[in-house]
């Protein structure tokens, strides 16, 4: 599919974006193995999700949706879980394969998990090390590629540092830390997203946050509760409207209901660095995460470093900064961001590639780059989503400001994360 995308300015809106991805799979996953029904909403219909949705299907779940778009999930209880009959197909998300594989550890039967040709080529040695450790038997292609097939059952906790902050990896070990009689414990070099540890603690489950240390105490573990989960907007689709408010002109742009969970908000934290023109307005708490209004106006940003632990609280933003960058007054530096090279593509070299075509300056570096700012971009032009959804979508926003809009190819990829996102920017 190609997307069309013209020049915008005087946007004037307010609009709602789709939930937040990382919550939505976890609410499937807990839930799954919780003993008793839960309710979902705000559940991101993407693709993703779906993918989860249907691996919990395979492993027993009965899940509905009602009228009003809300998820009725039937936990069976982590007991419960049964022998897929067949492959677990994970599509295009790591998010899946990656928890699902620590859920799976601990349960004493065979599966095997498969994905795209993306998917399988992301590393996956980063959670077939720690989960073998504990006990399971992992098989996969070499250099830890997907499909993986897992025998799983009889695990011992562990004590594990993680060499990444991946909040994927650490998932996947507290979820296998659950099917343990002992305590488990994980490491990580700097904090990356906690909605599992929150989720899992709404559960009834037993579990600790020091600094960068998650302890889980599952022995005598009860049962998992129930949830009745509402489900904030995803501030990682937010940013993307966020920056059309920012760079287009004389605009000022409301997104309702968005999730601000500390953990995510590297974003706001980085655009406020760079100058923008942003109000956080009325912060509540639901399910257990914060959310707020933003409200984005058009900014004159100036150019910073990025870097540390910043990282990991905006990695899922980094292409979209690059391409504020290029707006920004000044060199902007991105390092730390080696990760982004084994995201749904090597963003690194995505990104750069496709702003490069529009006129940007971008030296790339293996962990990350520099981009040349008060750079006219030219449009008029084929760009290409490489079936990433995220540079998809920043490619989509260049084009509120290129010359003559741009045309963005293989933009199917966009409904991984953000189904609607066509429509939104149109209606802008
Ligand atoms: C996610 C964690 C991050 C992020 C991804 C979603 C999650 O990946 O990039 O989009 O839901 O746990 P890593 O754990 O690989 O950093």
């Amino acid at each position: 599919m190609k997307l069309k995308i013209a020049n915008k300015s005087n946007i004037n809106t307010k609009v709602s974006v789709p939930g937040d991805k990382s919550i939505s799979h976890r609410s499937l996953m807990l839930a799954g193995i919780a003993s008793g029904q839960s309710r979902v909403s705000g559940l991101l219909e993407g693709e993703d999700c779906f993918s989860t949705l249907k691996c919990m299907e395979k492993l027993g779940v009965d899940i509905t949706r009602d009228n009003s778009g809300t998820y009725i999930v039937n936990g069976v209880g982590l007991n419960g879980l049964k022998e897929p009959a067949d492959i677990l197909d994970c599509g295009n998300s790591g998010t899946t394969m990656r928890l699902l594989s620590g859920l799976l550890a601990g349960r004493p039967f065979y599966s095997v998990l498969t994905g795209d040709r993306s998917l399988n080529s992301r590393p996956m040695d980063r959670i077939i090390t720690p989960l073998s450790k504990m006990g399971a038997e992992i098989w996969s292609r070499q250099q830890g590629l997907a499909p993986l097939s897992i025998r799983g059952g009889n695990l011992a906790s562990i004590n594990y540092n993680s060499p990444v902050a991946s909040a994927q990896v650490k998932s996947s070990i507290l979820l296998a830390g659950l099917s343990t009689k002992g305590i488990t414990y994980v490491n990580e070099p700097a904090q990356s997203r906690d909605h599992t540890e929150k989720m899992l603690k709404a559960a009834g489950v037993d579990i600790e946050i020091n600094d960068n240390t998650i302890k889980l105490n599952s022995s005598g573990q009860p049962e998992l509760k129930p949830l009745d989960i509402n489900i904030p907007g995803d501030i990682s689709s937010a940013a993307f409207i966020i920056a059309a408010g920012l760079i287009t002109e004389n605009s000022r742009i409301l997104i309702k209901d968005v999730g601000i969970n500390q953990t995510r908000t590297g974003v706001l934290d980085a655009l406020k660095m760079m100058g923008a023109e942003l109000t956080i307005k009325n912060k509540r708490v639901s399910s257990g995460e914060p959310l707020a209004d933003i409200e984005a106006c058009s900014s004159n940003l100036k150019a910073i470093e990025i870097s540390g632990s910043l990282v990991p609280r905006l990695i899922d933003e980094i292409p979209l900064l690059a391409l504020l960058a290029t707006q920004a007054d000044g060199d902007t530096i991105i390092k730390d961001a080696a990760e982004l090279r084994v995201k749904e593509t090597d963003r690194i070299k995505a990104i750069s590639s496709e702003l490069k075509k529009l006129g940007a300056e971008i030296e790339e570096y293996p962990n990350g780059m520099k981009i040349k700012g008060n750079t006219e971009l030219k449009g008029g032009i084929e760009v290409d989503s490489f079936g990433d959804h995220r540079i998809g979508m920043t490619m989509a926003i260049s084009g509120l400001i290129a010359r003559n809009g741009i045309i963005v190819n293989n933009s199917e990829s966009i409904d991984i994360s953000f189904p609607d996102f066509e429509k939104l920017i149109n209606n802008l």
